[in-house]
């Protein structure tokens, strides 16, 4: 699941990393004209509604996802450098490149949280801990443990779990993870060091409604990033992976 859940992500950023022309998406787009189609053939709608899927399977909220996205005619990995943040960003570099994709500085938040699943290899924060002096905003303790399992020269094949206390859960203990030091990249940790980003997460360690709330309505602002609608500018595969000859 881990492998699946990184290409979800990845592909779900590079969706959003890719800005153009936001349109006309709905509920039910192909319900009469064609059932099951969505997730059958169409990358980019297949994506989304299986990125619903795996939130739903490890308990997190239930959300409709919007339809009627074309796939894109290009795709390289060249378009998608420059549009990921990288785990260094502060919260300033983080904030400009949502709001670049219409995202707000909440809706950001939110979707960090993402991070309460999944994986990140040791070289993505080796950085916080393989220094003389560790990171200040990590727990020692915390810092310890990682330096244990992610030791200078590691196979920078290993990865460990982003959220080490419930990391199979989709739940609000990302922020809890925060509040106590415990968050695993400088772009987690940094949003509960910088106070001015401090009180949203506060706010959803302390409430996992909330957290759910703004998590749905963020992650339906991400797959209104980029749609294109036009067809000139996109068609529907045949087969997801592959660009249609
Ligand atoms: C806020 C800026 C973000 C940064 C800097 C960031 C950075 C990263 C990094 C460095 C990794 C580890 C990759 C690896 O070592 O293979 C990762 C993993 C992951 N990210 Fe993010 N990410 C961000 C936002 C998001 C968002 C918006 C989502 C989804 C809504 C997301 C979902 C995930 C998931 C699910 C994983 C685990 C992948 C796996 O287990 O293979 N991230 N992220």
């Amino acid at each position: 699941m881990g492998a699946g859940i990184r290409i979800l992500a990845a592909a779900l950023l590079a969706l959003a990393a890719v800005r153009g022309a936001t349109a006309q998406l709905r509920q039910g787009y192909y319900s009469a004209s064609c059932p099951n189609v969505e997730a059958i053939v169409q990358a980019a709608v297949a994506l989304t509604m299986a990125t619903r899927d795996v939130i739903g399977l490890a308990g997190g909220p239930a959300y409709p996802v919007e339809l009627g996205r074309l796939d894109g005619l290009v795709s390289t990995a060249s378009n998608v450098d420059g549009n990921l943040p990288p785990p260094s960003f502060n919260l300033d570099q983080l904030t400009a490149m949502f709001a670049a994709n219409n995202l707000s500085q909440a809706d950001m938040i939110a979707l960090s949280a993402a991070h309460t699943v999944g994986f990140a290899h040791c070289g993505t924060f080796t950085g916080r801990i393989q220094t003389a002096a560790v990171d200040p905003t990590m727990d020692p303790g915390y810092a310890s443990q990682l330096l244990a399992a992610c030791p200078a020269g590691v196979d920078p094949n290993v990865a460990l779990e982003i959220d080490p206390v419930t990391p199979h859960a989709f739940d609000n203990q990302y922020f809890i993870n925060l509040q106590k030091g415990m968050g695993l990249l400088t772009s987690d940790q940094v949003l509960y060091a910088d106070l001015r980003s401090r009180p949203t997460v506060d706010a959803w360690a302390a409430n996992s409604s909330d957290f759910e709330a703004a998590f749905v309505a963020a992650m339906t602002n991400l797959g209104r990033v980029g749609v294109k609608t036009d067809p000139a500018l996109g068609n529907i595969r045949r087969d997801c992976a592959v660009l249609n000859s």
